[in-house]
């Protein structure tokens, strides 16, 4: 396979469009790998307590991880977030966590699929997820401003979108927002007027379920709302304290000389809304929540759970367990695994999910977000069905 993102081969003159965007995924892959990318404001993890329960009346061998999403049964709340596919090593990366995604019966994305549509020789970097992970739930990825005509390129019609969900055989298709990144890119794309029409389109003629999934700027409850409405069947809060892809970009823009576009990328490194927060205002609309951007450990994942999220993702730290090898990846997974066993255990209840119900404790900025947008009201059933029939 032809190598255009391959970091370290002679670079053209004069890349296509497909190279070029092959070249930008494995920048982003190293740089996010590599490079000093994550926020500075935290995901709110620990402005969240689960209430110790002394007296569990359960064996904590007996706790149940297993969780339903979207009409399947995962063994784990646990999406590896789509990262990567589209250049050389990027199949390595993907075959692995699909390994480890069939393994431990987690949920997989891939990276948006733009790429393949251009060169189909970038096809085998996806596919090869759903050839190692025949039976994982796997999901589809591409941009919103994919769906959006853009200045010098058309919106993708329904025979690109049928072939992206075909490329992995996909369980579900995710829109990411990702209008922080493209503001910073230097070749972004920032038309978004229409975004949200585009998506209700979509969700009518896929075959498969829409989830929306924002890349690290979050998702409000108002914007959920909206998303629901336009039938999207799930939400990747995808909030503020992991990777930073308005850092990614600076690192990508400084190394290219462009002084203005390192700078607003510094500037909005952090800009948004922390994952805590998201999943506390978005867990309110009745939709499956998965909670991504900085989450760490198991024990973050049961805050997660514990403010509304049916799934959580996490991103960077298991693509730098795959560059180490799979049993790094494995033992990362089986850690997050006993980790939020152990808080199930103690917070007295049976399975993950019920963690839903338990009581927590907010403290700090999160308790000031939460109060100031109004959230706090959301955990009422009264307030839940009001939003429910909106
Ligand atoms: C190298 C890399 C590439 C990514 N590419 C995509 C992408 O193509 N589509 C997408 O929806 N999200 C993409 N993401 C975002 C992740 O899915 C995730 O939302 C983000 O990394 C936050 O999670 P984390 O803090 O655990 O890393 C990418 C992340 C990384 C690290």
């Amino acid at each position: 396979m032809r190598d255009p993102g391959g970091l370290g081969g002679e670079v053209p003159q004069r890349l296509s469009e497909a190279e070029e965007i092959a070249r930008r995924k494995a920048e982003h892959l190293k740089l996010a790998a590599e490079g000093d990318v994550e926020t500075r404001t935290a995901a709110g993890w620990d402005d969240v307590q689960i209430v110790h329960d002394a007296l569990p009346d359960v064996d904590a061998a007996d706790v149940d991880l297993r969780v339903r999403f979207l009409g399947r049964t995962l063994e784990l709340p646990l999406v590896i977030s789509g990262m990567t596919g589209g250049h050389g090593r990027a199949l390595a990366v993907n075959e692995l966590l699909a390994r480890v995604a069939e393994k431990r019966g987690i949920a997989m994305g891939v990276g948006s699929q733009r790429a393949a549509l251009r060169d189909p020789m970038l096809v085998p970097t996806y596919s090869v997820v759903r050839q190692s992970a025949p039976h994982a739930f796997v999901i589809a990825n591409l941009g919103i401003s994919q769906l959006v005509k853009q200045d010098r390129e058309e919106a993708l019609g329904a025979r690109e979108i049928g072939q992206i969900i075909a490329m992995v055989k996909a369980d579900a298709l995710a829109i990411h927002l990702n209008y922080l990144e493209e503001s910073v890119q230097p070749e972004g794309q920032t038309r978004a007027r229409g975004a949200l029409a585009a998506i209700r389109a979509l969700t009518r003629r896929a075959t498969v379920p829409v989830i929306a999934k924002e890349t690290g700027a979050g998702i409000t409850r108002d914007v959920a709302l909206r998303l629901r409405r336009a039938g999207v069947r799930a939400i990747d809060v995808g909030g503020v304290g992991g990777t930073s892809f308005a850092a990614v970009e600076a690192l990508r823009a400084a190394a290219q000389s462009d002084s203005a576009r390192m700078s607003l990328g510094n500037r909005f490194r952090d800009w948004g809304v922390p994952t805590a927060v998201a999943v506390a205002g978005v867990g309110a609309v009745g939709l499956p929540v998965i909670a991504t951007g900085g989450v760490r450990s198991g024990l973050d994942a049961a805050k997660a759970l514990a403010l509304g999220a049916t799934l959580v993702g996490v991103g960077r730290p298991l693509l730098q367990a795959a560059l180490r090898g799979e049993s790094e990846v494995l033992r990362w997974v089986d850690d997050f695994a006993l980790e939020l066993r152990t808080a199930v255990f103690l917070a007295g209840v049976h399975r993950a999910a019920d963690l839903a119900r338990v009581p927590r404790v907010l403290t700090g900025e999160v308790k000031l977000w939460i109060d100031q947008l109004g959230y706090t009201r959301a955990r009422t059933s009264r307030t839940t069905r009001t939003i429910r029939s909106r």
